[in-house]
């Protein structure tokens, strides 16, 4: 091939295309990395995972002063108040401190940063805000955006999508959630702790799908608890703005009569899409599926010799540790080593309270493939630091292989559910059995024991129930 400009251009700096861009870097490939938006870091870090997470650890804490909580043990507070502008201004400094920081790794790993929208001019050239740039590699890091309801209008003001929830400027008296997935439950955590009254209205007869079904009818009967209205088996068939607010037109989803809900807030959250609009792909000779994603192989490779493709525009999970690890794989096959994902073991979490955390196959997957299997679970109920922390809600539940014992899937509520995930991937990872987990000396008094418990509940019985 003739001199190309670089060696690998990213399109995208998200998890899966600023790690791409730094590996590549640091093995010795000269890298650039486009990205449209003004700062570094995707969807991520600037209208996903962290600001997200601000907002549920400061609502979370708003929510301990006010329900009860840290009077419970004694700890007392005067009046407690809400200052909203502060809480967003926190959550904006720590994602400016960490798109910052991947503009310094960029600087330091010497990845040049294009700044503008790639689209496709061939195989290994592209045009960027009007400059013609050439690569022997390209990778497609493009990430996703929400998916529309059809006739549902996004205003981001009173009818809006997860962006809109991370900026709302008052808390509304009633947020109104289309879509009982992660994206819902969390940002509807915020706005409930923060004072919303919140209905989720979810399509499928349970919220939360893809986790374990007996995780989903936990989840579901805690967060009920908690005090949102939950209404499964429920379409949305309309939303009309109306003054300040908007109407909710909703009927049973199996169809039947309809009603109205009426709400301050519209939350759309059911699901995202692959961003592939404006790359033209074409051009280059890549296809996307009926789903509008790059399909890859096992290295990450398109059909199309020289173009890669990572993250959420790619099958799979749009989770960004698993964009993050593609990015490291897709860097060590284009320079040549061996990159690869397990995609079998790819944690997910909910980071609710409690959160929930899966990975690894759930019960019902093993049924629907038929492979034998043995389930082990421990209530935290009967664990000695969750009963002190009076933190008791959720369980454990690890199934392992029926003739192996190695473990195939954990699952996992707790309020501590997204740190004791790690534990089980890495089990996993190593091939452990259920036995290996429950021979394994865990730290007393912690959550974590739970987890030896379930383990130890898989092929006998745990000690502590
Ligand atoms: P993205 O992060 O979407 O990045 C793609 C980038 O490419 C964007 O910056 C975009 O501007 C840029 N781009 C697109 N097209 C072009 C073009 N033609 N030219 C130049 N630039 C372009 N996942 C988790 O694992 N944990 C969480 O806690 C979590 N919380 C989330 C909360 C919310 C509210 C949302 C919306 C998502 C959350 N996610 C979370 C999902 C996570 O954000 C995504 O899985 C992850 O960002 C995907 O990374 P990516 O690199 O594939 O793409
Ligand atoms: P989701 O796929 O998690 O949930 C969407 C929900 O909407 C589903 O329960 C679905 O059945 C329901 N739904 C679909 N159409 C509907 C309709 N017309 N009416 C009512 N319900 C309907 O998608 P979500 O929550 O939008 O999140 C998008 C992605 O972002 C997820 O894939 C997730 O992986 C990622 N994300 C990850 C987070 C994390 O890891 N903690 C946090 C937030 C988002």
């Amino acid at each position: 091939m003739a001199d190309t400009d670089f060696d690998v251009i990213v399109i995208g700096s998200g998890p899966g295309g600023y790690v791409a861009a730094i590996k590549a870097a640091q093995l010795g490939l000269k890298t650039a990395c486009v990205e449209s938006r003004e700062t570094l870091g995707g969807t991520c870090l600037n209208v996903g995972c962290i600001p997200s997470k601000a907002l549920l650890h400061a609502s979370e804490l708003f929510a301990e002063a006010t329900n009860g909580a840290l009077a419970k043990f004694g700890v007392k507070v005067g009046q407690v108040g809400l200052d909203l502008d502060t809480m967003h201004a926190e959550k904006a400094k720590a994602v400016k401190e960490l798109t910052g920081g991947i503009a310094f790794l960029f600087k330091k790993n010497k990845v040049e940063w294009l700044k503008g929208r790639a689209a496709f001019t061939g195989q290994n050239s592209i045009d960027v805000a009007g400059k013609a740039y050439t690569a022997k590699n390209i990778v497609v890091a493009t990430g996703s955006s929400v998916t529309p309801l059809p006739g549902v209008d996004i205003d981001n003001e009173v009818v809006i999508d997860s962006t809109g929830a991370l900026a709302l400027p008052q808390v509304p008296k009633h947020l109104v959630v289309i879509g009982g997935g992660v994206i819902g439950l969390e940002l509807g955590s915020v706005w409930k702790r923060l004072g919303a009254k919140v209905t989720v209205v979810e399509y499928l007869d349970q919220i939360l799908p893809g986790m374990d079904k007996e995780i989903r009818a936990d989840a579901t009967k805690i967060f009920k608890k908690q005090g949102f209205e939950i209404r499964t088996s429920t379409k949305v068939t309309k939303v009309e703005r109306n003054g300040a607010g908007a109407v909710v037109t909703v009927e049973p989803a199996a169809g039947g009569a309809a009603e109205t809900i009426e709400a301050d807030v519209v939350l759309v959250s059911i699901g995202r899409r692959p961003n592939t609009d404006g790359l033209a792909l074409e051009r280059a000779g890549v296809q996307v599926n009926n789903r509008g994603m790059i399909e890859v192989d096992h290295s990450f490779a398109t059909k199309v010799p020289g173009i890669w493709a990572i993250g959420d525009v790619t099958p799979g999970p749009m989770l960004a540790h698993k964009a993050e690890d593609e990015g490291i794989a897709v860097a060590e096959n284009i320079a040549g080593q061996t990159g690869i994902v397990n995609h079998d073991v790819i944690p997910a979490v909910v980071y609710t309270h409690p959160e929930i955390a899966s990975v690894g196959k759930t019960q019902e997957e093993l049924e629907a493939q038929g492979i034998a299997f043995k389930v082990g679970k421990f209530p935290f109920m009967a664990n000695s630091r969750a009963k002190t922390n009076r933190d008791t809600d959720g369980f454990v539940k690890v199934i392992a292989d029926a003739k192996t014992d190695r473990v195939l899937g954990v699952h996992i509520i707790s309020s501590l559910a997204g740190t004791m995930i790690a534990q089980a991937a890495q089990a996993m990872e190593f091939g452990a059995t259920s036995e290996d987990i429950a021979y394994t000396c865990h730290a007393h008094p912690t959550h974590s024991e739970a987890m030896k418990e379930a383990a130890m509940a898989v092929t006998g019985l745990p000690i502590h129930i």
